[in-house]
């Protein structure tokens, strides 16, 4: 026997390690203090999404074990048949409290809820207008919709506007709150403004601020006060697997968009239900992220810290967990996470296709669990290694900030 396909891939494997774009697994530990073990060393990690330090507590450990005795491990079946439990119910009822929505729905994974959002609102005669650098799920949902796809500059409001201007019939428009590569912020009030409008409903992905802003660590929308009552045409989706420590995504919305996504979104409705046992965790950690606001604080206390420590100027307040140090070719990106690495930092190496060509960057993520004597040493050894003369050419040097 004979498979060709082997070989095919094989040489695809080839080309993208050529072009330092070859994405390999690697084993790590939690230990504690936002520090991460690979093999017998010890790291100071930089990458990972766990912004308030949940994923570890021992509370939400607790509450994991109490779901699975009570409701098992797995869901058995999708939501709609058998995997529906008390669990999913609580942590619904939950998220849209804190969301101020009048409900809410979870799927297994933020990435999944995304194409499911998508997918099951949008079709093919429609028109979605999307933020240049919304996240592959937010894209890959819109491709499945069949739905046409625009996308208006990074954070640009009025190019937003000539877009849905020009669109001439009733749009979807799509943004993320705080975006995950960049980690800068998008003008929601305004954003919400035109959207009204020009009777367009708006998609707000608030992964990377559910759990962090907001005066109930509810996001970046109650940040901005904004409204969430059936009337505002506004859908607020996020994920519990970064700031929350668990693992899962959630559309918050008007009853009648749950009911409806209950029919039409197919990412739900032929999967197997997220966990009871996490479902339950979920709601333990959002209790936890809602009370101990001292968390909250504390991440962007050392979001603050490490922004001045290496340098970076967010584009607009708040400062945010994510921190881009801009680098360019991929190549060189890989070279300089290499080096920290050898120094004991852990720092994401983030390259096309996650983002433009040109843009590699290191991303810089903290969390309420890290030290600031961490941080100091941190920012010191990237400072160090993105100056390195050999690492550039004569006139080109590393940009502290967005893409
Ligand atoms: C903006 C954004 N949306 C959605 C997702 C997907 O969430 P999850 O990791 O829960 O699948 C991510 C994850 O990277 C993200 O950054």
């Amino acid at each position: 026997m004979r498979n060709l396909w082997v070989e095919t891939w094989r040489t695809e494997l080839q080309r993208l390690e050529e072009q330092d774009l070859l994405r390999t697994l690697r084993l790590s530990h939690p230990c504690g203090h936002g520090r991460r073990r690979i093999g017998e060393n010890e790291y100071i990690d930089l990458s990972s999404n766990d912004y308030l330090g949940l994923a570890n507590d021992p509370r939400i450990v607790a509450a994991l074990h109490e779901g699975a005795e009570r409701w098992g491990v797995g869901a058995t079946a999708s939501r709609m048949l058998a995997g529906h439990t008390e669990a999913h119910r609580a942590l619904e009822e939950r998220l849209a409290s804190l969301k101020g929505t009048e409900a809410a729905l979870v799927y297994p994974s933020g990435f999944q809820a995304n194409i499911g959002l998508f997918s099951g609102l949008a079709g093919r005669h429609d028109l979605v207008i999307a933020d240049r650098l919304c996240h592959a799920s937010i894209l890959d949902g819109i491709r499945l919709s069949g739905a046409k796809l625009e996308r208006f500059r990074h954070n640009d409001v009025a190019h937003l506007e000539a877009v849905l201007q020009s669109a001439g019939r009733e749009s979807i428009v799509a943004t993320e709150s705080v975006f995950s590569m960049e980690g800068d912020t998008a003008p929601l009030p305004e954003i919400l403004e035109i959207v009204t409008r020009y009777d367009a409903l708006l998609i707000v992905d608030e992964a990377h601020a559910t759990g962090i802003f907001g005066k109930q660590g509810a996001g970046m929308w109650e940040e901005c006060h904004l409204p969430t009552g059936p009337d505002v045409p506004v859908i607020l989706m996020g994920t519990i697997s970064k700031a929350l420590g668990c693992q899962g995504g959630f559309v918050c919305g008007p009853r009648t968009l749950i009911d409806y996504l209950l029919n039409r979104s197919r990412s739900f409705i032929f999967s197997t239900g997220m966990s009871p046992a996490l479902a339950w965790a979920a709601v333990r950690a959002l209790e936890i992220a809602v009370v101990e606001k001292e968390r909250r604080q504390k991440v962007l206390h050392n979001a603050e810290l490490l922004c001045s420590l290496v340098g970076h100027t967010p584009a607009k307040e708040p400062h945010t967990p994510i921190i881009p140090v801009l680098i360019g070719d991929a190549e060189r990106t890989m070279r300089i996470s290499g080096r920290l690495l050898d120094r004991g930092i852990l720092a994401g190496a983030i390259r096309p296709p996650t983002v433009p060509d040109g843009t590699s960057r290191l991303r810089l993520s903290v969390s309420a669990a890290h030290r600031p004597e961490d941080l100091r040493h941190a920012a010191g050894v990237v400072q160090e290694e993105i100056r390195t003369p050999e690492l550039w050419g004569r006139g080109s040097s590393p940009k502290l900030g967005g893409g």
